[in-house]
């Protein structure tokens, strides 16, 4: 195993909640616990290669008083409509929406969705949770 060493730079208050919470789950070092998440991240993507329907939850939220990205991700969703079954908005706070979108369908498509979804200005964080392979879920 060769080792390389990179800088990353992150906001200050990422990188304390992210060590309270290495130290919360036992990790001797930062190296271990990146290492770990880019490792589960590369597994979550091998699975997305798959041409699978799923059933999953699309996460975001947003600050509220962006209102031209409300109505672009409005326009994201409804171009991918075949694929969502609900969605729940939430007003978190006085800057923030949380939205949560309910999909089923191919996975590779729903990724696409989630990607757009999340890669739009203004989001600050989004999620896709794969819950279940349809004819799979117990
Ligand atoms: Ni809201």
């Amino acid at each position: 195993m060769s080792l390389v060493r990179f800088s990353v730079s992150l906001d200050k208050r990422v990188l304390d909640e992210f060590d309270r919470l290495i130290k919360k789950k036992g990790y001797p070092t930062r190296s271990k616990a990146i290492t770990d998440l880019i490792r589960e991240k590369l597994v979550s993507e091998e699975i997305k290669v798959e041409d699978k329907d799923v059933v999953g939850v699309i996460t975001l939220v947003y600050d509220h008083h962006k209102r031209e990205l409300v109505n672009r991700l409005v326009d994201i969703q409804h171009d991918f409509n075949e694929l969502i079954i609900a969605s729940q908005h939430v007003h978190l706070d006085h800057d923030n929406c949380f939205e949560v979108i309910l999909v089923k369908g191919n996975l590779r498509r729903i990724s696409e969705l989630a990607n757009r979804l999340k890669a739009t200005k203004g989001v600050k964080h989004g999620s896709l949770h794969v819950e279940a392979v349809c004819g799979h879920i117990l």
